[in-house]
């Protein structure tokens, strides 16, 4: 299937309301025109790694030199990486929208508040992050976690990377799910809908009577959980998007 097939279809529908409480929730696709590998490319590997070797609890206990420099060059790939039109795009309607408004990321790079997005939640965690392994104290971390790197709480080299790893508990869901409950806008931007409880946000939302919005490069697994779609690249359909939200106000 190619993004241009009729199941592809873009669906256009005037929004029932005009929203005052957006939830927005993002995915890979959006830092990808950043040059930030998704997860799920065609050959299945990430970085060159099968996600369960690299993002597991157990991976880690197996091996935690390979997963420290795998999330070590991740984090150092920021640097040469900056947000995009679809980035810069949330944060600019952020800014002039008149009601409430949250991001929801599930990606742990810094491209959405390096493009000014002010109420953001990385649901998976934080690249520029390290936690104790220990006390679960969460510090600033910009360079590599080394084995001789240890927490500023108990002096031990017991930090690990801030991810939110498969089989562990994703972050803020009781704020997100009051959001969620609470929201008349639904936007899920860039994201496959192959990793719960993100991809079940949609139904959440829906349930509470908002409308659902799928903007991604090709339809998700879960598209016919959303009443509208947009489909191409994020950066080429989302300024527009939330400029005509904008202009409906
Ligand atoms: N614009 C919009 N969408 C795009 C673009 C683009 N330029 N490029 C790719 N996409 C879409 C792909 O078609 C795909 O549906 O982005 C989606 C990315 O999907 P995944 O790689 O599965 O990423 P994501 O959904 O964020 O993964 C969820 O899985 O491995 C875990 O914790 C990790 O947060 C991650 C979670």
């Amino acid at each position: 299937m190619t993004a241009h097939s009729s199941e592809h279809a873009t669906t256009h529908r005037t929004h029932p309301h005009l929203p005052r409480r957006i939830v927005v929730l993002t995915g890979a696709g959006i830092s990808a025109e950043s040059g930030v590998r998704t997860f799920r490319d065609s050959d299945g590997l990430w970085e060159n790694h099968r996600i369960e070797d690299v993002a597991t609890p157990e991976a880690f206990e197996r091996d935690a030199t390979l997963v420290q420099n795998f999330y070590n060059a991740r984090r150092a790939q920021l640097n040469d990486v900056h947000p995009n039109p679809a980035h810069r795009a949330l944060a600019s309607f952020e800014q002039q929208f008149p009601g409430e408004f949250l991001l929801v990321t599930q990606n742990v790079d810094d491209l959405h508040e390096r493009a000014g997005s002010q109420h953001l939640l990385h649901m998976h965690g934080e690249l520029k992050s390290a936690r104790c392994s220990r006390t679960h104290n969460v510090y600033q971390q910009h360079t590599d976690i080394t084995p001789d790197s240890r927490c500023p709480c108990c002096n031990t080299p017991t930090l690990r990377p801030h991810i939110v790893w498969f089989g562990e508990m994703p972050l803020f869901m009781d704020d997100i799910v009051q959001a969620l409950e609470q929201c008349d806008l639904f936007l899920s931007i860039g994201t496959s809908g192959h990793v719960y409880p993100a991809a079940g946000f949609v139904e959440i939302a829906s349930q509470a009577g908002a409308h659902t919005v799928e903007i991604n490069l090709e339809p998700s697994r879960i598209k016919d959980n959303f009443a509208e779609h947009r489909y191409g690249k994020a950066g080429d359909v989302l300024p527009g998007y939330l400029q005509s939200l904008l202009d409906a106000q």
